[in-house]
């Protein structure tokens, strides 16, 4: 195939000068302090275990209790009991070979970055050296941040059966489940989690090592551990890089003559070739999302069926797929098709794994000696100011193709056939991606760390800070849901002199939102839910929105992408949805939430059944997700609530019309940024068909008009406000997430939107004892568009 006069060859002279070294895989070792087994300042780690729960040290502390113990160093060699199979299979890892060097510079500097391509065994042999060299010893936990669940549990299992220890002992915590012990010495968790434990234990007392792991990837929890940590550990000095040889064998890079314009096409023309002319070896193909893998992955079983039993060296071809990137896909992961693809293919197979960047780098396939890289990836973007999301799908960097290309060198020199041209590569790829803090809103972020008392939140050392635009944005959200103050006009003349930025702080409504693992907007419904005694219908609705795609999403023929065709499928499926839990009158007008609902009530009665998700088109396994995040803020409310005492395990039933009414009302004071109104003719400025535009609508945020998705359960039903969950734009600008609401309602659960003809307190609302309404003795207009809002307002 290297013939082919498709392609040029170009062999790297070295591929380990070629690297650089800020695009290789990276972990960084942090050491928040080393505790010194022998001499025993177990008293520090001990008394920190115990009260792990209650308040923050004050910063005094955090100074010194640092230094007595940074100072000293484990003097004890903890020996493991390996068994020798296991400890062959270590020796083959470049790693083992800086075992010495790693420790010296770790017992020497407060942070070390290691950095080695994927399988050199950072990961798992790291905190293999740190626990025989001591660090475990006396009570400290070694502990190892991931930025995926999936390598948070994988991890440990692999670690522990490496040491020949139990999961009481090398154990992981991921957002609802862990194995932790208080004989746990190595704990594998996500870096939400240890974030989350920041809050309660500023100094990170109970370990003795933090490792961040793919700290290169920069996703955002990592991206504010690392600021964090660099406020725990006072930087000395610019830490040391320790860089992992690894035995990577030479591969050549096959660029396409042309970039096709079909890249999935020419990924299945390259596979088939590959297979059907050249020697043995796996293949890895690399595309962009979930429905490219699956659709990648029929037409290859299609063109190679594999029948049991029958051998034919080279000719049949057993693939598997690794699914997906983003994260509402990342829970498909953890099921056994990722955990096949580290089996040998069946005898006369060739494994050829179909995966998005997943396997860039968090884990190995064995045995891959041919890559076929698409070069493309999806990424979502939003718009900074309006929020507006979009998938698309880009060039990758420079520096993941090469991660990609290093793939087929594991097991000796191998190939990889990039999809497209090198003039392309070289102007069209930016040397790195962006880190996604840079690429979302960053409201849960700006609360979680105001929760802390980082108050100056563009002043945090982040690696990458996120832009003014997005912090601000940030901060008028969650100031308009109540959970920070509105910033202090400047007093003095002084004040306003020195323009220093006013900083708004965070309120008891914004520190009980914080307390709840999901986005401030649903967190702040959950707190509406308390006062009016709804909470089993609005935890299942937040837990609900808080999960991504509950629905299944249309497999397009590989042929035909057409729009229309996946629109019909999804709506179907909303459509079967909708049929299986009749509700009633008032209850439509919850809309999309009513379809969640129902979903959610329905499932749990089946027993959360697979088939029965299947007949319906939900994803079961996101279904199962929202089940332990009904269970999780169930518990932290009755936690935090004793008095409220909610049935873990609640059996929905459908709202009635007045909880349905209520229950609109919750929402809208989440969403209240999100109100579209419907617009009465062609909008302005839009020119031409005008049934085209019938059913469009206005936003506070955008200019242009929005319509309702045709998923939706309010599309085309034209109800005159509505508020959404997020606008994504596809072929247009679509709603999502859509619920009926009442414009009177908006004074009182919206005032933060609302221009009012007197103050809001002068004087207050009152309650018509007559109507049984609020009235709100002033007239006020929403939002930037000024629509003027009837004065009576909620119930
Ligand atoms: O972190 P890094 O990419 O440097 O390597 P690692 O994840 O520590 O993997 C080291 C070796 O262990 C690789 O050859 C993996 O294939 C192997 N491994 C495994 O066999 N089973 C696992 N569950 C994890 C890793
Ligand atoms: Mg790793």
């Amino acid at each position: 195939i290297s013939t082919d006069e498709e392609e040029e060859a170009e062999r790297p002279k070295d591929t380990q000068e070629d690297k650089n070294v800020e695009a290789a895989d990276t972990d960084r070792v942090l050491q928040t302090s080393k505790v010194d087994s022998a001499s025993a300042p177990t008293t520090v780690v001990e008394a920190t275990r115990d009260d792990g729960s209650d308040s923050k040290p004050r910063k005094k502390d955090v100074t010194e209790k640092s230094k007595s113990v940074v100072e000293s160093k484990p003097a004890v060699h903890v020996p493991v009991d390996r068994t020798p199979e296991m400890q062959a299979s270590r020796q083959k890892l470049p790693i083992i070979g800086e075992e010495q060097v790693i420790m010296e510079t770790i017992n020497e500097n407060a942070v070390i970055i290691v950095c080695g391509e994927t399988g050199s065994g950072k990961t798992t042999q790291v905190p293999q050296f740190l626990y025989e060299a001591g660090y475990a010893h006396g009570g400290g936990i070694i502990g190892v941040t991931e930025p995926r669940r999936v390598a948070a549990i994988s991890m440990s299992k692999r670690v522990a059966a490496e040491m020949n220890l139990t999961d009481r002992e090398v154990s992981y915590q991921i957002r609802y489940e862990g194995n932790v012990t208080p004989d746990t010495h190595v704990k594998f968790m996500t870096d939400g989690v240890l974030l989350k434990e920041v809050q309660q234990d500023f100094l990170l007392l109970k370990y003795s090592t933090i490792i961040v792991d793919e700290a290169h990837e920069r996703s955002v929890y990592t991206d504010i551990l690392i600021g964090l940590l660099s406020r725990i550990v006072p930087l000395r000095a610019k830490p040391p890089v320790i860089k992992v040889d690894s035995r990577q064998y030479p591969v050549t890079i096959h660029f396409n003559r042309r970039t096709p314009d079909d890249y999935l096409t020419e990924a299945y023309r390259k596979t088939c070739k590959i297979h059907q002319q050249l020697a043995e070896g796996g293949i890895l193909v690399f595309v962009t999302g979930q429905q490219e893998v699956q659709t990648l992955c029929r037409k290859l079983k299609k063109a190679f069926p594999h029948h049991k039993g029958q051998v034919l060296p080279n000719i049949n071809l057993n693939n598997y797929s690794v699914e997906p990137t983003d994260e509402e896909a990342e829970m498909e992961q953890g099921d056994n098709s990722d955990a096949r693809v580290f089996d040998p293919p069946p005898e006369g197979c060739r494994l050829c794994v179909v995966a998005t960047n997943v396997a860039e780098t968090s884990l190995t396939i064995p045995n891959i000696r041919y890559v076929v890289d698409t070069g493309k990836t999806k990424t979502k973007f939003y718009d900074k100011v309006t929020g507006v999301s979009t998938f698309r799908i880009t060039w990758t960097s420079k520096a993941s193709a090469n991660q990609r290309a290093g793939r087929a060198g594991r097991v000796g020199p191998g190939h990889c056939y990039r999809l497209y041209s090198s003039a392309m590569f070289n102007d069209n790829f930016p040397q790195f991606s962006p880190p996604e803090i840079t690429r979302r809103p960053v409201d849960d972020l700006v609360l979680q760390m105001k929760d802390m008392s980082i108050d100056k939140v563009a002043n945090f050392p982040f690696p990458t800070p996120p832009d003014t635009d997005q912090i601000k944005a940030a901060e008028t959200l969650l100031v308009s849901l109540g959970a920070l103050s509105e910033p202090e006009k400047p007093k003095t003349f002084k004040a306003k002199v020195a323009k220093t930025a006013p900083t708004s702080k965070i309120t008891a409504l914004g520190r009980a939102m914080a307390s709840f693992p999901i986005a401030p907007r649903y967190a702040r419904m959950l707190a509406m839910g308390h006062q009016q005694e709804l909470l089993p219908y609005v935890i299942a609705a937040v837990a609900a929105l808080s999960v991504d795609q509950l629905f299944v999403e249309f497999q397009a023929p590989a042929d035909a992408q057409n729009e229309d065709e996946d629109l019909k499928r999804r709506i179907q499926n909303i459509n079967n949805v909708k049929r299986m839990w009749a509700g009633t009158g008032n209850s439509l007008l919850l809309g999309d939430l009513m379809v969640l609902l129902k979903a959610v009530g329905a499932c749990e009665y089946e027993g959360l059944s697979p088939e029965f998700c299947a007949r319906y088109g939900i994803r079961s396994k996101a279904m199962k997700e929202v089940r332990k995040l009904r269970t999780q803020l169930t518990n932290t409310v009755n936690m935090a609530l004793p008095e409220v005492n909610l049935c873990v395990d609640p059996k929905l039933t459908p709202p009635t019309d007045r909880q349905a009414k209520l229950l609109r009302q919750i929402v809208a004071t989440g969403l209240a940024d999100h109100v579209a109104r419907l617009m009465p003719d062609l909008p302005p400025g839009v020119e031409g068909d005008s049934k085209k535009h019938k059913h469009a609508y206005q936003c506070t945020e955008l200019e242009d008009p929005v319509y309702i998705h045709p998923t939706s359960a309010l599309y085309h039903k034209d109800k005159e406000y509505v508020v959404y969950q997020h606008i994504h734009e596809t072929s247009r600008p679509y709603m999502k997430g859509v619920v009926a609401v009442e414009a009177e309602w908006l004074p009182l659960l919206a005032p933060y939107h609302c221009t009012f003809s007197k103050p809001l307190e002068d004087p207050p609302p009152s309650w018509d004892a007559e109507t049984g309404q609020v009235k709100c003795h002033r007239t006020s207009t929403f939002g930037r568009c000024g629509w003027a809002l009837p004065a009576v307002c909620v119930e």
